[in-house]
């Protein structure tokens, strides 16, 4: 088990007040996968982790989430030049560590071009701020190890798979060598997605009981063909509607649940407010405390 300092951390980066929300456990064990969270409000999923507050994809990103009490957290995966699965968002190094002094003649310092033990010496950390310097871009494995001792759970994004053929084969392998196939996580604590068909259809072939879903707003004739391999639709809130929320919520999706719809990414408490008034079943934030005080309220 992890034995970082929970509240400590939480408490330095929020402030006292934070340490009242419900700690990690109790709140993971208010929400089931793809279920709505307390009274029905949309579940809160923490976007790369906390990252409003802490670097985003960072192991300190999904302690923080767990620190401030929310259960769900999402990321990006990406392979390296050698084949290591690794949780970072941009296909470049250059915006969240310090790949271009460590590697001046490297340029464009793409991930697929650099092997995991270089990119495992990276500062992912100070880009945000000096505090969280020496922190460093995760693997899967470290990432789901974490989010497992945290009693976390994972909504995982396969970032460009345009970029990493066969990512889906690997990102399954790598997701059962660390025990995240098994009932429990697939039940409850496990969704993959991506903005690729192509990805989300391949991860759907090869292990049909996972829950997955599809990043993007396709027209509402088209829905059907999605539902045939996908659990969500997963839209970009600016130009989210209520109708086409229930345009979403009347079909089923491939394991015969109504399909649903988690939108991303509502950062602010009035664009919250106004996407649980139509009735989404996750709101994806860089800012989980802002978000679950606007619907809760
Ligand atoms: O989870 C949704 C969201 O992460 C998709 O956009 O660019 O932040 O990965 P992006
Ligand atoms: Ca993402």
């Amino acid at each position: 088990m992890s034995v970082r300092p929970l509240a400590a951390t939480a408490a330095a980066v929020l402030g006292v007040g934070a340490l009242l929300a419900p700690g990690p456990v109790a709140r993971a064990e208010q929400s089931a996968a793809v279920s709505p969270g307390p009274q029905g409000t949309p579940l809160v999923i923490a976007h790369r982790g906390a990252s409003a507050y802490a670097p985003e994809n960072t192991l300190a990103a999904v302690d923080l989430a767990a620190d401030m009490g929310f259960a769900w957290v999402e990321n990006d995966v990406q392979r390296t030049k050698d084949g290591e699965l690794v949780v970072i968002h941009d296909d470049s190094l250059t915006r969240t560590t310090d790949v271009e002094q460590r590697f001046p003649g490297r340029a464009p310092w793409k991930v697929k071009d650099f092997t995991a033990a270089e990119i495992a010496t990276l500062d992912a950390g100070s880009w945000f701020g000096a505090k969280w310097a020496g922190a460093r871009v995760p693997t899967l494995e470290e990432y789901l190890n974490r989010v497992d001792e945290n009693g976390q759970k994972l909504l995982l994004e396969i970032k460009k798979p345009e970029l990493y053929p066969g990512i889906e084969k690997d990102t399954l392998r790598v997701l059962g060598e660390e025990g995240w196939l098994d009932a429990g996580h697939v039940s409850c604590r496990l969704v993959i997605q991506s903005f690729g068909a192509a990805s989300v259809k391949a991860v759907h072939q090869q292990r049909p009981d996972i829950t997955t879903g599809f990043l993007g707003s396709p027209a509402v004739a088209d829905l059907p063909s999605y539902a045939a391999y996908t659990d969500q639709i997963n839209p970009t809130y600016g130009t989210l509607t209520a109708g086409y929320v229930a345009a979403v919520h009347r079909l089923k999706g491939v394991h015969g649940k109504p399909l649903q719809v988690s939108t991303w990414t509502v950062n602010t408490a009035a664009d919250a407010a106004r996407v649980a008034g139509y009735g989404v079943d996750g709101i994806i934030t860089n800012n989980p405390d802002v978000v679950r005080d606007a619907v809760e309220d």
